[in-house]
C-alpha cells in the first residue's frame, strides 16, 4: 500500500460546515475514531442478513469472477465476496479505512489485497480487467462536482472487461428532498445503537449526523443524488442498460425505498430492439396516469446546483 496523506484525529468542518461541499474533504471525514466506529453503525451480521444473497446472485448470474471493489470501507462486501469464492481486489481513497478493512479480513481468516486510491485516477493504480465493479454503501454520494461523477465512472467503465458490469448503490435522496427523511434502518445502517439522521439538506448537500451510544458524534457531507441523474450520467459515460432496484426489490414506488441498488451493464442486453429509454431500463411498476416520463433530477448539475 502506499503511503497515506496525513489525516487529522478529528473531524474538521471549521465554522459553517454546511459550506464544505469538495470531493476531496472525504479523506479527512474519516478520521480513525470514527472508522473504529464504523462497524458498529454497520453490524456485519444484521446487515447480511438484511442484503441476503443479492449482490452474490448478481455476480454469478452474469458469470463475474474477479471483482474490483472500489469502495472498500472497513471491508464488509469484499470479505463476504472473497469466502463467496471471488477474486477480490479492494481499493479505497481512505487508507485508515483499508487499515480497518485488512485487519477485519485477517480476522476472519483472509488476507485482502488493499490499493489505496482515488476514483478519479484509479486507472493510474489499477491496471487489470474486472468483470465486476462494485461500489457499494451510498459511496458515490462524496463525490461533488459532475466532473468528478463523469471521471469516476468513466474509470469505473475502463477497468472492465467488454460485456463487464457495475453494481452502485445509493441513497434514495429523492425522497428526503421532495418528502423529508425517515428510516427504519433496514438494510444499509443496521447497528441498533446508532442514530443516522440529516442534520442539513438542500439539493447541494445531504449533511449527515452519526450518534453512538457512548455520546460520540461524526459527521458526513455527501452530494445529494437522485436516482435519475445517477441513471442518466451512467448511460452518458457508456454503460447501454441501467437496471435500478429498490431495497433489492424489482418493484417499488418511488418514495418507498431507503436505497437504490443499479445494475449498470457494458453490454447492450439480450433483446437489442429493446434498450429502453435511451438504453436505461427501468426496473418500476407501471407509470400511473399522469406520471412524469422522466425521473425528477435527470438534469441535476453540482453542488452548486447548475443546471436545474
Ligand atoms: C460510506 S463509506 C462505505 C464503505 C463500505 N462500502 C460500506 O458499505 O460500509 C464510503 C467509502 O468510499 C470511500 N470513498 C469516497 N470517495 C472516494 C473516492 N473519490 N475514491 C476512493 N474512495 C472513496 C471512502 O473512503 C469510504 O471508505
Amino acid at each position: 500500500m502506499k503511503s497515506a496523506p496525513s489525516v487529522p484525529s478529528e473531524q474538521q468542518f471549521g465554522d459553517n460546515p454546511v459550506a464544505v461541499r469538495e470531493t476531496d474533504h472525504y479523506v479527512q471525514e474519516y478520521v480513525e475514531s470514527f472508522v473504529d466506529k464504523w462497524d458498529e453503525l454497520v453490524d456485519w451480521d444484521r446487515r447480511a442478513s438484511s442484503e441476503g444473497d443479492f449482490f452474490i446472485r448478481h455476480l454469478r448470474e452474469r458469470g463475474a469472477k474477479r471483482v474490483l471493489d472500489v469502495a472498500t470501507g472497513t471491508g464488509f462486501h469484499s470479505v463476504r465476496l472473497i469466502e463467496a469464492g471471488f477474486e477480490v481486489v479492494s481499493v479505497d481513497g481512505s487508507a485508515e479505512m483499508l487499515y480497518k478493512a485488512f485487519d477485519n479480513a485477517r480476522d476472519r481468516g483472509h488476507v485482502l489485497r488493499p490499493v489505496n486510491a482515488d476514483w478519479r485516477w484509479l486507472n493510474r493504480d489499477i491496471h487489470g480487467v474486472y468483470d465486476a465493479v462494485i461500489c457499494l454503501g451510498n459511496s458515490f454520494t462524496h463525490l461533488f462536482s459532475e466532473r468528478d461523477r463523469r471521471k469516476a465512472l468513466a474509470e469505473f467503465y475502463a477497468v472492465l472487461r467488454h460485456d463487464g458490469f457495475l453494481l452502485l448503490d445509493q441513497r434514495n435522496y429523492d425522497a428526503i428532498l421532495d418528502h423529508g427523511y425517515s428510516s427504519d434502518h433496514l438494510y444499509y445502517y443496521c447497528g441498533e445503537d446508532v442514530s443516522v439522521a440529516p442534520e442539513h439538506i438542500d439539493e447541494g448537500l445531504a449533511r449527515f449526523r452519526y450518534k453512538f451510544s457512548d455520546g460520540s458524534k461524526y459527521h458526513l457531507n455527501m452530494f445529494p443524488l437522485r436516482r435519475g441523474y445517477v441513471r442518466r450520467l451512467m448511460n452518458e459515460v457508456g454503460f447501454q442498460k441501467v437496471t435500478t432496484y429498490g431495497d433489492f426489490q424489482q418493484t417499488y414506488s418511488d418514495e418507498d425505498p431507503d436505497f437504490f441498488i443499479h445494475v449498470a451493464e457494458k453490454s447492450y442486453g439480450s433483446d437489442p430492439n429493446d434498450p429502453g429509454e435511451g438504453g436505461i431500463v427501468r426496473e418500476r411498476p407501471p407509470s400511473r396516469p399522469g406520471a412524469r416520463t422522466k425521473d425528477a433530477g435527470d438534469t441535476q448539475g453540482d453542488a452548486k446546483g447548475d443546471t436545474r
